[in-house]
């Protein structure tokens, strides 16, 4: 299994926070924010990891974690020229994933689960990770049947569920395939979400849901409460 961050895009939602710096740099309570997912893949015992960025602040990343021997870890650095989704970030990974399997996580995604026996029991098909929230309208929200995932909806008005589809992926290898297939959503993006429900529709998607706190930091708010969970956790 490859490991795969994905850490693009502009931030935006951080501004002015964002203007000089990669989102992915700003500290989650006492550690950079791109520490957390990469500790997640490290813990999993993944030890060969692509990282995706955006050519800003590739050079920054590259200061940062090195080839990644302080995590005890490798690490290759992909850059994505303009932020076209997170699908399309994946989609880049194709070469260094060769014919292996990947574990997928947002550089954005703070998670106090372990991966562990989810990544050791992925053999083929797709696995996401949920999590109840209160504002189910920010993310992928699972529609849920009994025990299965129906559908996934990326940020509805109207959500169905309040089952959060979390920003960690297992994927099989056809991953790559599904990606080039895929056509760019309203908002412009090649979406992770297209990608999950091509694998619900083949009847070969799986799920965990999460014990421990789950939380993005991609915005003012959300970003604050990273840091207080990681603060109250720690101390
Ligand atoms: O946080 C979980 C949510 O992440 C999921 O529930 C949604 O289904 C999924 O679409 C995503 O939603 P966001 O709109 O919050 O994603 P965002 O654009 O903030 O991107 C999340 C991370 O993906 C970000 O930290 C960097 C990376 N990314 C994003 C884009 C658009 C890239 O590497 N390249 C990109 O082009």
């Amino acid at each position: 299994m490859k490991g795969v961050i994905l850490a693009g895009g502009y931030g935006t939602r951080l501004s002015p926070l964002t203007k000089v710096t990669n989102k992915h740099l700003l500290p989650v309570y006492d550690k950079p924010m791109i520490y957390y997912p990469l500790e997640n893949l490290v813990n999993a015992g993944i030890s060969d990891i692509a990282l995706v960025t955006g050519p800003e602040h590739a050079g920054d990343f590259i200061e940062l974690l090195e080839n990644g021997e302080e995590f005890g870890v490798n690490i290759n650095y992909t850059v994505q020229k303009k932020a076209g989704g997170i699908a399309q970030a994946l989609g880049l990974t194709r070469k260094f994933v060769g014919s292996d399997n990947c574990a997928v996580i947002l550089g954005d995604n703070i998670f106090e689960d372990s991966f562990n026996d989810s990544i050791n029991n992925f053999k083929s098909g797709a696995h996401i990770f949920l999590k109840q929230v209160e504002d189910p309208e920010r993310f992928g929200v699972a529609n849920l049947n009994e025990n299965k995932v129906i559908s996934i909806e990326e940020k509805p008005k109207k959500p169905k569920t309040n089952w959060a589809v979390t920003g960690c992926y297992l994927y099989d290898n056809e991953v790559f395939e599904i990606v080039k297939k895929l056509k760019p959503s309203g908002r412009g993006e090649l979406e992770i979400t297209d990608v999950n429900n091509y694998y619900i529709k083949k009847g070969v998607m799986t799920y965990t849901k999460l014990d421990g706190y789950w939380t993005d930091a991609g915005t003012v708010e959300s970003l604050y409460r990273a840091s207080t969970l990681v603060r109250t956790k720690k101390r």
